[in-house]
């Protein structure tokens, strides 16, 4: 990634990046098991207090850098390079990650092609017993589409960064939403509708506690890609003389909308079709989607279709920018070409993945720490390598890099005080609270046991 992204193109990039299946198949499923309400508000307050801050300091490392993340903190930093270079092979976080990913993108595509051919279950029971048949049962299905979701990724990051995915953007990102808002807009004709914006908005507070917390952080993480490289990554091609502030706020914005969105859509059919939101497992969306979509006949199945398949693009316009970095890293650093890198990575990421589906079959079941592999390689990365990266990153940004150097970074786009929030933020504030949550999670863990 040597030459800049256009300033449209920057943000558009990154939005691809937040927006995807975090939105669409994380966050309903964590907000239907972690309470509603109550999580919903964590998720807005982190996101805000935590995610923004962080976010705004992975910007500054990558921008002032113009690295991969590695490379960023080796530059960056006046002493203790090669200690801080390691905070950079977070981003091999990144690449547990679409080992996971790719595989949901792979389900996805399954329910696209369900669409499509008019076989998708028609009661929420059916639904549910399909999903579960797909992901205990059937390993074809599950390898023939994530095989093919994986060589689509990696084409398009061979292809580099930019001539693939800003064109990608252009279209897919305002059908999703174009999709969504009609989902909407039907949803809100349905009873349904008022029970979902109780479970949604009406804040519990009974129901916040340390586990929630820290699904609530994790997930804050995940949805804007922080604290893995991704956002250094990027914002090493930052055009100058953007606005990355007026950028980020959109992105952050756009992302919010997002989740909300599908959140609303989701949970008016859940509880239209009757069943209690508290009660579902990881195919939530899927479940309640394609329900509905096969319900709807032949304008369903279309429907249907037209939205799997946007989210089949969301979904690979982040994976995409979780090998980004890696490349970027093994092209910088060890002189490779993109296509060298790309196959070393391809393999690590194809051999994680087939442990992914092999894990969760009836079969072939193993847990690790009571956890199938895809369970641990995701709550390994949201919950621990990403947090942490996060606190790392803030104290980079706020005790090594000068304060002057951020200042020249910032005033053309922020105000003298907003700025001083923010640097108070990401000097304190924000790295406090993440390590506060991960330490009374961890306590937690310990008396537990
Ligand atoms: N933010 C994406 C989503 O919500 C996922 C994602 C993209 C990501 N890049 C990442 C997550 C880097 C972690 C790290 O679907």
């Amino acid at each position: 990634m040597s030459s800049k992204f256009s300033k449209i193109g920057f943000i558009l990039a990154v939005a691809g990046s937040a927006v995807g299946l975090g939105n669409a198949w994380k966050f309903p499923t964590l907000v239907g098991q972690s309470g509603g309400s109550a999580f919903i508000l964590l998720y807005i307050i982190l996101t805000l207090g935590v995610g923004f801050v962080i976010f705004l300091a992975e910007l500054s490392i990558g921008k002032i850098s113009e690295k991969d993340p590695v490379n960023a903190y080796k530059k960056l930093a006046p002493k203790y390079k090669k200690a801080w270079s390691f905070v950079g092979f977070t981003m091999i976080g990144s690449i547990l990650i679409v080992s996971f990913y790719a595989l949901v993108i792979g389900w996805v595509v399954k329910y696209a092609y369900l669409s499509v051919i008019g076989q998708l279950p028609n009661s929420l029971e059916l639904s549910k017993i399909e999903f579960e048949n797909l992901t205990a049962h059937d390993f074809l299905s599950q390898f023939v589409c994530f095989t093919l979701v994986f060589f689509v990724i990696f084409y398009i990051v061979s292809k580099g960064i930019k001539n693939g995915i800003e064109r990608l953007n252009v279209w897919m990102m305002p059908s999703l939403f174009i999709l969504l808002i009609l989902m909407l807009i039907y949803a809100m004709s349905k009873d349904g509708f008022v029970l979902a914006l109780k479970f949604l908005f009406i804040p519990d507070f009974h129901k916040i506690n340390i586990s929630n917390t820290l699904e609530a952080l994790g997930l804050a993480f995940f949805s804007l890609s922080l604290g893995v490289g991704t956002i250094i990554t990027y914002s090493a091609s930052l055009p100058d003389r953007t606005n990355f502030i007026t950028s980020t706020l959109n992105i952050i914005f756009i992302n919010l909308l997002a989740g909300l969105l599908m959140g609303l859509v989701v949970f008016t059919f859940i509880f239209e079709f009757g069943y209690d939101p508290n009660q579902q497992g990881p195919g939530f969306v899927f479940v309640s989607l394609a329900t509905l979509f096969e319900k709807l006949g032949l304008v369903g199945h279309i429907f249907g279709a037209a939205f799997f398949i946007s989210l089949v693009f969301a979904g690979i316009t982040s994976a995409v920018s979780m090998i980004e970095p890696s490349a970027f890293y093994l092209i910088n650093t060890f002189k490779m070409s993109r296509k060298k890198a790309l196959v070393l990575i391809g393999i690590f990421v194809y051999i994680l993945g087939i442990l992914c589906i092999l894990s969760s079959l009836d079969t072939t079941q193993f847990k690790i720490l009571g956890m199938s592999f895809f369970e641990l390689l995701d709550s390994f990365s949201s919950k621990i390598i990403m947090p942490l990266g996060g606190i790392l990153i803030a104290i980079f940004v706020g005790f090594v890099i000068k304060r002057e150097t951020l200042e020249i970074l910032f005033k053309p786009y922020m105000r003298g005080i907003f700025f001083k929030i923010w640097y108070i933020f990401v000097r304190f504030i924000s790295p406090l609270a993440v390590f506060v949550v991960l330490i009374t999670k961890l306590i937690g863990f310990y008396i537990k046991f």
